[in-house]
Parts: structure tokens; C-alpha cells; sequence
């Protein structure tokens, strides 16, 4: 094998998470895509899965079966591949789980049956540039479309969602979004719990009008704060119960989101039991109190209920928290009690508009999630595994810009949320939004406008592409107050693909852009930011 070759293989490995050791026992298929070059399209000869996805509008029964909820969603049907890649979630308006496995070849035929333009983009996945979704491949009402992939990221827990122009947010927040699960033989060799031990979970805010029909934005400032339901649904479905059993779970939790972040925790007071984040497993167990959760974000948790009795319920619960929305009307009181200031705001200035959105579920009060309800006795031999995965870690001076950090500022001014003073352009980028392909960038998003302070929030960034790694959290002085009831929350351990930068902080991240050339976006996913064209482009080239 020439040199080259082998340092393309070993990009791709080190893309893929792998080792140098598991580099000898990597497989065939995997060591020919490397052959076939990174920049060309992937050679797609016949796709080992082949599904149909169909966004369409239907009816389903949310709140009673006498007042169906009209939504948006995503269906799905397999025409070729294994029983159990695509399955849906039973009076669900949330899309099909797809089931992947490392290695895949995936053709998905995308049919467009809304009376407006839409894209599929799959959330924390490394696909080609016309697979992910750009808006600028969106298709018309009645169009169809093709994406084409090979499955190379790890094990791991992504999802999948339009990325409309100005409408990803409104056509999320109507149901549209699917979960992808993929698996790998690393984490097959592992004794977690699987089947209907494994449990996804996608956890949403929803607001209802006294005729059962979702209420989206109604005021500018939802867009500007992010839009807030008042109630939360999981699965697509109120009050939501997990009966379980006395053994070992893996729940998968999804913030899906518009821009409500929630902070984990058991309604026992028991820590929570860290095993996965977004870009799938850590190396090893991790456990909180608490874990915050932004829009975008996966966790997955190690749940056992070995002991308890059966009858017995444990709540999931958001639990209070501040510090995450603007302190304007606070007379720039940086160090005043958090969330409060926009409370503070909604209640004196703008008291009768503004009390009914999310006046009964404010961002960072207290309420439950989801219950777990113990109903029958079963013993499992699963242990926790103390050892979960294997990861490379990247190193600064390894990047390619180890001493001239990408910095990307966030701010708020005038009514558009920036970055780096610049609005959304579909196909633009300027100089430092060109990036070399196959390199490893140290890239840091800074969320300290002070001359906007007053406007400082919470954005949960994200970068397409494949996932990085959290080189470190700053936070500027006088924020700590701030940041106190958050600051325990974040696991920084493992694969991330999207970030919470708090109000004051710098969070520095090393990132491989390989493979690929193409654009790929950058944005808040906080959707209403994001719509309010918070969001550009990386321009990845040979
Ligand atoms: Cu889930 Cu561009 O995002
Ligand atoms: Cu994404
Ligand atoms: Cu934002």
C-alpha cells in the first residue's frame, strides 16, 4: 500500500474513532472506501438499505381521540434491507427509527407531499455534501429526491430533520423529525441493554389551542427568545409513562426541541448514570446530579432499576435552573438571579401579551419529564461495563491552526442573532469559512457581546459534518453567578455534535473536517435562532 493511501486509511480510521489497533482488523469494505479516494462521491453500487421517506400532513390523536391534532411527519417504509431498519413509533407524529449499522450503504427516496418545499438533513452524521441536507437541495411540493450514504460514523444516537429555508423551524416544531440508531461491532461487543431495553426518547415542548392544534410563534419575541410550549411531550405524546421492568435500562434521550433546554435529573435525588452523548458512547461511565440537555443534544443513561418495587414510580424531572435567557430589564444586572430577568420583563413591560407563552412551563422551572412506573419483576446478569468505548483523543497541536483559533462570536444585536456579525447567506462564505479538507481545526465559539450585554443567552451551536471533541469551557469574570446553577451539567467527555456556549463563556473545540468538500452549515440550533438566519456556511475543500 502506497503512503498516501495509508494516510488516507488512516484519516478515515482516525474519522471513524478507530485505533490503530483496530485499524488491523478494520474491514474489508471499509479499507476499499478508503481506496477509492475521499474526494470523489462514495462509488454507490446497489445500497445494502433502501427506504422510502414521505413528508406528509396527516391527523393523529395527541390530546383526545375525539380532537385530533393536525401535524407534519415524516413515514417511513423499507424496501430493502434487514426487518427492524425502519420502524415507526406507534400514533407518533414523530418519523420512523432507522436501525443502521456501520458500514451500510443507505439509499433513502425522499417524496415531498407537504404543500411547501423541504430537505432531509441527518443530524450528526458525516455524509456526503448532497446528502446532508443543505437547503439549497430542497425540493418543491410533489418532488422527489435521492440521498445516498455510507454509514461512518460509530455507534451512536443521531436523528434526522428538515433543514427547509426559514422554515426548519416551523416544520419541526409540526412533528417533523426521525431518530437514526446506528450500531457497530464495537458496540455489539458489549453487554448493553438492547431491544426493548433500549429506549429512545425524544423530549419536546408543545403548545396546544383550545381545539387540540399546535400554537407556534405567535410574537416576534418567541423568534427572538426561542419559542417555549407549555407542555412536554415524549414520543410525540403527553404525560408520557415508561412502564419498566426490575433491570437495567438504556434510555436515549433526544432534546428535539425548538429551544427549551431541560436539566435532567431523578425526582429520587439518585445521580444520573452518563454512558453516551451525542456522537454515541463515552469511554467510561460518568455520573451526575444533573445534565443539561440543549436543543439537539443527546444523552444516553444507564438506568436500573434493580430494587425497586413493583408499583413504584421515578419521575425524570427538569429541574430549576437560570442564567440560560437575556437579563434585559434587569438594568444590565449581569449578576442578578438568571432566567428571572426575562420573567422579570414578560411580567412588568409586557405583562398581557407576553404571560401566556410558556407562562406555565417558564425556561428553568421545575416539572416533570416523563415517569418510569415499575410493573413487573425481572432479573438481568447486565453489568454496567466499566469500560464503554475507545476514544482517540485529539490533540491542539495536531491542529492545523493550532495557534489561530477559528473564532466564531455570537451576538444579538439590532433583531437578528449573528455570527460574527453575519446573517445567513445559502451559498456564501468569506475566507475564514474555507477550510482544507482532511484537516483537524481548533475552533472556539465566543458568546461575550458586551455591548449587547443585556441580550447575552444560552446557544446550543452545531457544525455538520462529523462530530468533535470539547477541548475546554471559559468563562469570563462576573458570570459565575450566572452560571452556577448550570455548571455541573455539561458532559464534555465524549463525541459532541452540538454544544451549549453559555452567556460569558468561550468553549474551544478541536474538530476534523474530512473526507467530504462541500458546505456544510454552522448554526445555533435554537430553531428560532436559527430561522433568524443564525447559521452559515464552512466552505471544506481539496
Ligand atoms: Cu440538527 Cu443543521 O441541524
Ligand atoms: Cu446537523
Ligand atoms: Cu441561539
Amino acid at each position: 500500500m502506497s503512503d498516501a493511501t495509508d494516510l488516507s486509511r488512516r484519516r478515515l480510521l482516525q474519522c471513524l474513532g478507530l485505533s490503530a489497533a483496530a485499524m488491523a482488523v478494520a474491514p474489508e469494505w471499509l479499507l476499499a472506501a478508503v481506496e477509492q479516494g475521499s474526494q470523489e462521491r462514495p462509488r454507490q453500487t446497489e445500497p445494502d438499505i433502501e427506504l422510502r421517506i414521505t413528508a406528509l400532513i396527516t391527523e393523529l390523536p395527541i390530546l383526545s381521540s375525539d380532537r385530533p391534532t393536525k401535524v407534519w411527519k415524516f413515514s417511513g417504509e423499507l424496501i430493502k434491507g434487514p426487518a427492524g431498519t425502519v420502524e415507526a413509533i406507534p400514533d407518533s407524529y414523530l418519523g420512523p427509527v432507522l436501525r443502521l449499522r456501520q458500514g451500510q450503504k443507505v439509499r433513502i427516496r425522499f417524496h415531498n407531499k407537504l404543500p411547501e418545499d423541504c430537505v432531509i438533513h441527518q443530524h450528526g452524521m458525516l455524509v456526503p455534501e448532497k446528502a446532508d441536507g443543505h437547503p439549497r437541495h430542497q425540493i418543491g411540493s410533489g418532488q422527489t429526491s435521492v440521498y445516498e450514504y455510507t454509514v461512518l460514523d460509530r455507534a451512536g444516537t443521531y436523528w434526522f430533520h428538515p433543514h427547509t429555508d426559514k422554515r426548519t423551524a416551523e416544520q419541526v416544531y409540526y412533528g417533523m423529525a426521525g431518530l437514526i440508531l446506528v450500531t457497530d461491532t464495537e458496540e455489539q461487543s458489549l453487554d448493553l441493554p438492547r431491544d426493548e431495553f433500549d429506549v429512545p426518547l425524544v423530549i419536546q415542548d408543545r403548545s396546544f389551542d383550545d381545539r387540540n392544534q399546535f400554537r407556534y410563534v405567535e410574537h416576534m419575541h418567541d423568534r427572538w427568545m426561542g419559542f417555549l410550549g407549555d407542555r412536554v411531550l415524549v414520543n410525540g405524546k403527553p404525560d408520557f409513562v415508561l412502564p419498566a421492568a426490575t433491570r437495567a435500562y438504556r434510555l436515549r434521550i433526544l432534546n428535539g426541541s425548538n429551544s427549551r433546554i431541560y436539566k435532567l435529573m431523578w425526582s429520587d435525588g439518585s445521580p444520573l448514570t452518563v454512558i453516551g452523548t451525542d456522537g454515541g458512547l463515552l469511554e467510561s461511565p460518568v455520573i451526575r446530579n444533573y445534565v443539561m440537555l440543549a436543543p439537539a443534544e443527546r444523552v444516553d443513561i444507564w438506568a436500573d432499576f434493580r430494587g425497586r418495587k413493583v408499583g413504584e414510580e421515578i419521575a425524570l424531572r427538569s429541574a430549576a435552573f437560570s442564567g440560560v435567557m437575556p437579563m434585559m430589564g434587569m438594568g444590565g444586572g449581569m449578576m442578578g438571579g438568571g432566567g428571572g430577568g426575562m420573567m422579570g420583563m414578560r411580567r412588568g413591560m409586557r405583562g398581557g401579551m407576553m404571560g401566556r407563552m410558556g407562562a406555565a412551563l417558564p425556561h428553568g422551572s421545575e416539572y416533570t419529564i416523563l415517569t418510569i412506573r415499575i410493573v413487573r419483576e425481572e432479573r438481568d446478569q447486565l453489568a454496567l461495563p466499566r469500560r464503554l468505548s475507545r476514544i482517540e483523543r485529539y490533540r491542539l497541536q495536531d491542529a492545523a491552526n493550532t495557534r489561530t483559533p477559528r473564532s466564531i462570536h455570537l451576538s444579538m444585536r439590532g433583531m437578528s442573532p449573528r455570527l460574527n456579525g453575519r446573517s445567513f447567506e445559502l451559498t456564501k462564505v468569506v475566507e475564514e469559512e474555507m477550510i482544507p479538507l482532511n484537516t483537524l481545526q481548533v475552533l472556539e465559539f465566543v458568546n461575550r457581546d458586551h455591548r449587547a450585554r443585556g441580550m447575552m443567552m444560552a446557544h446550543p451551536m452545531h457544525i455538520h459534518g462529523q462530530s468533535f471533541q470539547i477541548l475546554k469551557r471559559e468563562l469570563a469574570p462576573g458570570f459565575e453567578q450566572r452560571y452556577a446553577s448550570v455548571s455541573q451539567g455539561f458532559v464534555d467527555d465524549g463525541w459532541k455534535d452540538t454544544v451549549l456556549v453559555m452567556p460569558g463563556e468561550k468553549v474551544t473545540i478541536l474538530k476534523r473536517f474530512d473526507r467530504y468538500t462541500g458546505l456544510y452549515l454552522y448554526h445555533c440550533h435554537n430553531l428560532e435562532h436559527e430561522e433568524l438566519d443564525m447559521m452559515r456556511n464552512f466552505l471544506v475543500q481539496a
